[in-house]
Formats: structure tokens, sequence, C-alpha cells
């Protein structure tokens, strides 16, 4: 069936949903859009504050109604009550702690979240070839790409098809250089732009860091969207996470956005495990000579002036642009180089931040 097709016919399936207070899904004005991608559909039922748990039968209904329609896809439905995450800054930004309800994901003894506060600053990038060289020390590492407005995991790792969905629909995650990788990249067809609304991303990212059968990991690598958005909050709020690493480029060092980031992250009581400086230096293909065209050491003083543990500088080198683009990680394509000696430098300095827990 076409996917607006499918949208349609589970629109009119969700006419068997009775809600609280008469009346049936299909007609409720809190029911979001579905959105249908190849193997997945998701939509949303917002209610008022309070009766979340009156409309959790209705909500398992309409999941059961909606999967007798689409098949194999897997099914998202979120129920989401009060404020959405995405207008909760002010509760941030008061510099009170915000109070959780972190749960750890079974199997995985660390989560580490890859962040920066501007966009394009080369998190996916750092974040895939941390992920492996963490790897290469013997660790067993997942990466979740938590971008669900512009993922670029399946790209950085060269990922084909869609993840497979277990009969119990759990998804199985995809496998790229050892590594285990999930991403809502996969599930999208090539340059379909999904316009989430915060509560459903909150949703979905909670579905694809719970419901994939990740195995036994030492470390999950979460690679975060830019700034300070509903998925941060999100993921500070309902997981585990050991720390923060934040990416910066030295033109990004007046930090400003690095700083917002910072004070974000620390309401949740996570630890920011450092700052990286991605884009540092220069290395001439020709002749290897190294430039430092932003003047060096700024990184390392900004780290500093934040209080914060400075993990390391990665080279503006062509080669990590062109592995990256082709999926093929300079970490696995020249493990011995210097661009890989970087990122494994850089996976020891995070290594030795981690607080000492154990699960
Ligand atoms: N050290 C580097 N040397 C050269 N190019 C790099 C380096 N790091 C990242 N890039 C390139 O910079 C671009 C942005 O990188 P990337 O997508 O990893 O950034 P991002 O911070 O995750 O972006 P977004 O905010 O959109 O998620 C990509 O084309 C990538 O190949
Ligand atoms: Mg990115």
């Amino acid at each position: 069936m076409a996917e607006p097709d499918l949208a349609a016919a589970i629109k009119a399936a969700l006419a068997a949903v009775e809600i609280p207070g008469g009346g049936d899904l299909a007609g409720y004005a809190g029911l979001s859009d579905i959105i249908v991608t190849p193997s997945a559909v998701a939509f949303a039922i917002a209610v008022a504050p309070g009766m979340e748990a009156a409309f959790g039968p209705a909500r398992e209904a309409a999941q059961r109604a909606a999967q007798t329609v689409a098949g194999t896809r897997k099914i998202m439905v979120s129920l989401t009550g009060g404020k959405p995450p995405a207008k909760a800054g002010p509760t941030f930004s008061h510099g009170k702690p915000v109070p959780t309800g972190k749960t750890p994901v079974p199997g995985i003894k660390r989560i580490i979240a890859v962040g920066s506060g501007k966009g394009g600053v080369g998190k996916s990038t750092t974040a895939v070839n941390i992920a492996l060289a963490l790897q290469a020390g013997g660790l067993k590492v997942g990466i979740l790409d938590a971008d669900l407005y512009g993922p670029s995991i399946p790209k950085l790792l060269g990922l084909e098809g869609q993840p497979s969905i277990r009969d119990d629909g759990i998804f199985s995650p995809h496998e790229a250089f050892g590594l285990k990788a999930m991403s809502i990249g996969s599930m999208l067809v090539k340059d379909q732009a999904v316009v989430w609304r915060g509560p459903m991303a909150t949703s979905a990212l909670r579905q694809l860091m719970r419901e994939t059968a990740w195995g036994e990991l030492d470390v999950l690598i979460v690679d975060l969207p830019p700034g300070t958005g509903d998925i941060q909050i999100s993921l500070l709020q309902q997981a585990i996470v050991d720390g923060v690493v934040i990416v910066s480029t030295p033109q990004d060092l007046a930090l400003i956005d690095a700083k917002k980031a910072i004070d974000m992250i620390a309401r949740f009581s996570v630890p920011v495990l450092g700052l990286i400086e991605n884009m540092s230096y220069f290395i001439a293909p020709d002749t290897g000579t190294r430039y430092d065209i932003f003047g060096s050491g700024g990184a390392e003083q900004a780290a500093r002036d934040l209080g914060m543990p400075f993990l390391g500088a990665i080279p503006l080198v062509m080669s990590i642009r062109e592995g990256s683009d082709a999926g093929t990680p300079p970490m696995v394509t020249a493990p011995d180089g210097p661009e890989a000696t970087a990122y494994r430098a850089i996976s020891q300095q995070i290594l030795a931040q981690l607080p000492a827990v154990s699960r």
C-alpha cells in the first residue's frame, strides 16, 4: 500500500478506538499526523495534563489497531501529556536541577553522548570514529543516531537497508565494522524529510534506544543533534547518561553556544567529560606539514575557562571528509594514520574521565 494510503487506512482503523470521555481516536483533536516510513509508523496522542493514565488503554488499542493495517511495520505510538519537552526550556534555564526519572538501558554499561552547541562542527564524524576507537581498544560498542531531524550515521557507516524487526517488535540493529548501529535514517526513503513534533521525537528516541536488541555493550555512543533541544533534554531525562563529550571547532570557541549546552547538561546532573576541538589544525596532504591555521592552544584554554578537561584535537583533513562521505571512516581505512591516532588518544581520554561506576 502506498504510504499516504496506509496513513489514511490507519486513521480509519483508529475510528474503532474509544477514548475517555466518549468519541473515537480518529476524530480526536489531539491525534497527530500519522507518519509512515517503509518500516515504521509513528503518531502521537496529546492528552490533557493528568490524563495520561486514563488514555493508556486507548494507546494500546491504537497500537493494536494500527498494527492490523500496517503489516510488518513497527508502530510507535506516543502519549503526550502536559507541556512537550521542546517547550521545557524555562525549567532548566532557571539554574535549578531538573527532576528526572532516569532508568538504565538493559545490557548497556555506559552511555556517552556526543554533543555541540552549534551544528556542522563534526559531531557525527567524531562520534563514529570515537566509537570505532573505543572498539579498537577492546570494548563492545554501539552507536545510536539521536539526530532524528538530520540523521547521518547511515551515510557515515555505509549502512544499507532497514533494520529488521523481530516478531516481538524489537529492532535488530545494523552492524558495521563491528559496531551495532541504529538510526531512524535507515528507515526513511532517501531524502525524505520527517517533521517530528517534539513529543513524537522523544518517543521515537526512547524506542530506538530501548526497543533495540543491542546485546551486551560496554559503551553506547549517542550522536546528538546540535544545540539544546527536545532530544537532548529527553535523553538526559530518561536515560542514565554517564557523560557528554562536547565537540567544537576553533571558530566556535567564542563558546557562547557550547556554554549553553554545558549549562543544560549540568542541570541534569550529567558530567561533561570534556571538550574535543575538531578541524583544529591542517595537515598539508603533499608534505604532511602541520599548520595551526587558527593558532594553537585556544581550545585548551577555552576548556580550562569552562572548567572542563580538554580531550584532544582532530586535524582538518580531506581524508576525514572523503571517508565520511563514502561510509568508510578513517578509523577503518587508515587505522595507523594520524587521524586514527588522534581519535584513539581522545577515546583514551574519554575513558579516563568517566566516573567510576559499576553496573
Ligand atoms: N576533522 C575533519 N576534517 C575534515 N572534514 C571534517 C572533519 N570533521 C568533520 N568533517 C566534515 O564536516 C562536515 C560536518 O560534519 P558532521 O556531519 O560530522 O557534523 P555535525 O556536527 O554532526 O553536523 P550536524 O550538526 O548537522 O549534525 C562533514 O562533511 C564532515 O565530513
Ligand atoms: Mg550530526
